[in-house]
This record gives C-alpha cells, structure tokens and sequence, in this order.
C-alpha cells in the first residue's frame, strides 16, 4: 500500500471534509464521553456542560460519518455509561442510549452490541467509585459501571459482493475467533497502568478491540475511518491487519504519540492539519 493510504487529520471530525463521500468501509472510534470530567473540555464549544449538548456535539461527527460511509458499511462505536451526583443526587447518564437514538435517527441500522467487561472499575457507592461507607448492608449502593458498550450500525442494507470475491475469501476468520467474538460478551484487558502520560489520559483501547472489529467487519484494503483516534490504536491495528485507514484527531500533541505507537510503519503515514476556520461550525 502506498503512503497515502495512510492519512492522519490534525482537525475536528465534525467537518471531515478531506473524505470523500462513501469511501469509508468501517468506522471504530472510541469519542470522548459526555458527562466524564476528563473530557468536558472538549464539550466547551457546545456553550453548557449539558448531558443534551455534548450529544449535539458527538451528532456533528456522527452525520459526516454517515455521509463518508459507502452503502452497507458499518461504524462501531464503543462508549462506556458515566455517572454524576447532580444538586447532591446520584445521575445515570446512559451515553449508548443516546447514541443509538441518533444514529437510528440517521437513518443507521442498528445491530446487536458488544458488551466490553473491564475488570478494572470499582463497585459504586453514592457517585463515588467505591462503596465509600456502605459496606455490606443494603440498600442504598449502586451496580458497578463495570461494562462499556460497543456499539454497532450498519449503513443500509449489508454490502454486495462478487460470487467468491478473492479479497473477501482472504479476509475469512476461523470458527474459534467466529465463536469468541461474535459473542455479546468481551472479556479484554484494558490498556496497561503502566502505559503513562498522554497515552493513558487519553483513554487508549487496547489493540485487541480495533483488532476484532476490523476483522469482524471489514476485508483486505478496505478504508478503515477513526474520527476520535488519540493515539493512533485503529490506525497501527489496520496498518497490521492490511487495510487503509484515515483518522481525526484534534490535539496537535498526539502526532509523536501516534509516531511511537506506530513504530517502523510510521513512515507511510501523511500528516496533515486541517486548513484553519475549517473548525467554525454553526451550532
Ligand atoms: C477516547 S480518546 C480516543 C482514544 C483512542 N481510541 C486510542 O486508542 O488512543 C478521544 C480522542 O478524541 C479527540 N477529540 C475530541 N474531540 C474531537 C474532535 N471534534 N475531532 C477530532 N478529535 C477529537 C481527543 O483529543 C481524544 O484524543
């Protein structure tokens, strides 16, 4: 593959305008989560830290999704619950209920989701994420948050094939990897603690979950889009797993995260920023 078939946008993915429309095959982005402290500041534009207004935000990028999606290719989308005492009481905001809201609204199929078990999160008690307190006595704790869903759309009807397609026929999983991933339940390690500095606080997947769903839902060359891409995770899993890839990423920063993260096969990979004033949106 040449280079350019590996192309990294420094810009905002509610304006994807350097991707054509349906040239994209499969989406898998991992967006910031509204009501998440650590990603309000990426909300600031939408004038009000509200629940309904971080969605509108995320909705910008979910409608160029769907515009560069060719027909019958799908975006997964893995975004976890989050919780808030509001005016001293406990708050619930379900993130993957309103975004299969909008993407339905989009006109999205939705398909059965994954349910991603991290075994890393702590039982909740009051907010906090622990059972501050409680200790075994019922009934005032919460359910942990210990599941983030990956969720799953289809654009359309499923793609069109050629009888035998080659490419397609390459692209085959065996009946073990068939068996573990099209299970609704995913038991994978989160990215190690050891991983520090912008890696980390930029909540990186591990490989392994980019690694399934491009496997799971795309062939050999096809386009691979991540609008949210931090570190660049999709972006070296599709480059291992022979497909093209763009991504959106809007901190500057992150260009010498991705390059490590990449390593050997950084070299085929174009940079480029988003012309200035591209980012201007009308609400
Ligand atoms: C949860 S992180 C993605 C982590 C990624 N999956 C990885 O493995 O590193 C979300 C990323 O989206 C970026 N971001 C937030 N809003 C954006 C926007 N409008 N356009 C492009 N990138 C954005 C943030 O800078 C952050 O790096």
């Amino acid at each position: 593959m040449t280079g350019s078939d590996y192309r990294v946008v420094i810009g905002d993915s509610r304006r994807m305008d350097e991707v054509q429309d349906g040239s994209v095959h499969l989406t898998v982005t991992s967006p910031p989560y509204p009501m998440v402290a650590i990603w309000d500041e990426f909300f600031s534009e939408a004038s009000a830290s509200t629940y309904d207004a971080m969605h509108e935000y995320l909705n910008q990028t979910w409608k160029e999704v769907e515009r560069v999606l060719a027909p019958g290719g799908i975006a997964c989308i893995n975004i976890g619950d989050a919780t808030r005492t509001r005016d001293g009481l406990f708050h619930l905001y379900p993130n993957h209920s309103r975004i299969i809201e909008n993407f339905e609204k989009l006109g999205f199929v939705t398909l059965p989701y994954v349910l991603w078990k991290k075994p890393t999160t702590k039982p909740h008690y009051k907010g906090k994420g622990a059972f501050l307190g409680s200790g075994f006595l019922p009934p005032n704790a919460y359910v942990t948050l210990d599941m983030e869903y990956i969720l799953i759309f289809r654009k359309g009807a499923p793609r069109a094939f050629q009888p035998k397609d080659p490419q397609r026929y390459k692209s085959r999983f065996t009946k073990k990897e068939r068996d573990e991933w099209f299970s609704q339940v995913w038991d994978v390690q989160g990215v190690r603690q050891s991983v520090d500095g912008l890696e980390r606080r930029v909540a990186a997947f591990p490989e392994e979950i980019p690694r399934r769903l491009i496997s799971m839902f795309s062939i050999l060359g096809d386009v691979i889009l991540d609008p949210f891409l931090g570190s660049g995770t999709t972006l070296k899993v599709a480059m291992m797993l022979g497909r093209k890839c763009v991504g959106y990423e809007k901190q500057k920063q992150m260009i010498e995260i991705i390059r490590q993260k990449t390593g050997a096969s950084r070299a085929r990979i174009e940079f480029q920023e988003q012309p200035s004033g591209v980012n201007a949106i009308a609400a």
